[in-house]
């Protein structure tokens, strides 16, 4: 939609403006995210969204660079990217301090990236999504900690063990599987790429067949076979013992990135209703070498804000808005605004959060207004409750009011 000045007010095609019931819920998200990533002991870092284009190309994923970045030329001809994904920005920023940083690290954000795609049902062209990776712990045990923090992020959330299921494979296998069919460095990235949207697709055994013509039956069973492999029923042990029952392995699974080098998982729901994954992550040992540093051993995975609302939507887990503030002072004329500026600061300084009308508007379209911004307290302030210094505490909620002198308007709050 235009005004007549030609200005948009709706937001560039395919990210999102948020207003506060919104903010409430992406609030929501990331703060359960964060909580449990620290929880693990996580501790939270930043960067900027604009990186050096040469941070991407040739290194992750030939689609998202080549058809899915922002890029743009700065004033000083430097090219330059909205960050796609965060795993580079994190290897970039520890090749930096390599050598201060002791290992084992065990990091998180919840950065916004940007990647041009078709808007759709959980794509977007900005989206947040929570970054947990630990670095400098190999074995099984960085994949077992990562799974199992993903999916106490999951249950923080409300969902229950069967909502949802863990989705592991192997890259190494499947290489294994490549080698033993002599596939050629090109087949294998096309491979890689079908099979990676193999669950999007109709034709995938014809299209597989027009890749490695005879070669495909042979795949198939290779990979079926594949799925006994010790190391991944060793992870879906270690799991079920931590109590995370609900993974499975399943050897389609590939991820789209080129950086990874050993487990990788996806999480998907099992209800049917959101068939896109929810999320996914894996081991990545040779990130570091961009940045010609030794191989480091960094597990981790990427949570997306806009499949996790999908989810909680369908699974009614949604919490209701709530507003921060919890006390609206209502003021019946001009006179008494700046008694009732003094109180609501004083009610501040002990943990309340006030807000004053001082709009002269009908006491009675006050409290309305209270209402639908959904506070839960209102007191009308006049002449009267300054000299008798009693308030009457209405809970809009319940309708119910209270007599409380000053000293207790927080306590009967808190109550
Ligand atoms: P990714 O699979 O590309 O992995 O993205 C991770 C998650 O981000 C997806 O599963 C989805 O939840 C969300 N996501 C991705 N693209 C979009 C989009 N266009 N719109 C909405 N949500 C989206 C990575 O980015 C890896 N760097 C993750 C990682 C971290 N691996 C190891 N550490």
């Amino acid at each position: 939609m235009s005004n007549k000045n030609g200005v948009p007010t709706e937001s560039y095609k395919g990210v999102r403006d948020f207003y506060p019931e919104q903010q409430f819920v992406q609030n929501y998200i990331t703060d359960t995210m964060s909580m449990v990533a620290e929880s693990f002991g996580y501790t939270e870092y930043s960067a900027s969204v604009l990186e050096p284009s040469e941070l991407y190309r040739g290194k992750t994923s030939d689609e998202i660079v080549n058809e899915q970045t922002y890029n743009f030329k700065d004033r000083g001809e430097r090219e330059v990217t909205l960050r796609p994904e965060m795993t580079p920005t994190v290897a970039r920023m520890l090749a930096a301090k390599r050598r201060e940083l002791m290992l084992p690290l065990r990091w998180y954000s919840i950065p916004n990236v940007f990647r041009y795609e078709r808007p759709q049902k959980g794509r977007l062209r900005e989206h947040w999504q929570l970054n947990a990776d630990i670095f400098g712990v190999g074995g099984l045990d960085g994949e077992v900690e990562i799974i199992a923090l993903a999916s106490e992020i999951m249950r923080a959330f409300g969902a229950e063990d069967s909502d949802f299921e863990i989705r592991v494979s192997d890259r190494g296998l499947l290489e294994s599987v490549f080698d033993e069919l002599n596939l050629k460095d090109g087949e294998r990235a096309g491979v890689m790429r079908l099979l990676d949207r193999k669950d999007k697709i109709d034709d995938f055994s014809k299209k597989l067949e027009g890749l490695i013509g005879d070669k495909a039956a042979k795949l198939s069973e290779l990979l079926g076979r594949a799925s006994s492999s010790k190391n991944l029923e060793e992870l879906v042990r270690r799991l079920e013992g931590l109590g995370v029952t609900n993974v499975v392995i399943n050897t389609a699974i590939v991820r789209g990135f080129d950086y990874y080098t050993g487990i990788v998982f996806e999480v998907y729901d099992t209800g049917g209703e959101n068939t896109r994954s929810l999320f996914g992550g894996g081991r990545y040992d040779n990130l570091l070498s961009i940045f010609d540093e030794e191989p480091l051993s960094a597990v981790g995975f990427g949570m997306g804000d806009v499949t996790m609302k999908d989810f909680l939507e369908t699974y009614n887990l949604m919490p209701e808005y709530e507003s921060n503030t919890d006390l609206y002072l209502c003021t019946l004329d001009k006179d008494v605004v700046d008694f009732s500026t003094r109180l609501a600061r004083e009610l501040r300084s002990v943990g309340l959060n006030v807000e004053v009308d001082a709009s002269s508007k009908k006491v009675g379209d006050q409290v309305k207004l209270a209402s639908k911004k959904s506070i839960p307290y209102v007191i009308c302030i006049g002449e009267e409750e300054i000299k008798s210094e009693k308030f009457k505490l209405k809970n809009l909620e319940t309708g119910e009011e209270k007599e409380v002198s000053k000293g207790d308007i927080a306590s009967a709050i808190w109550s």
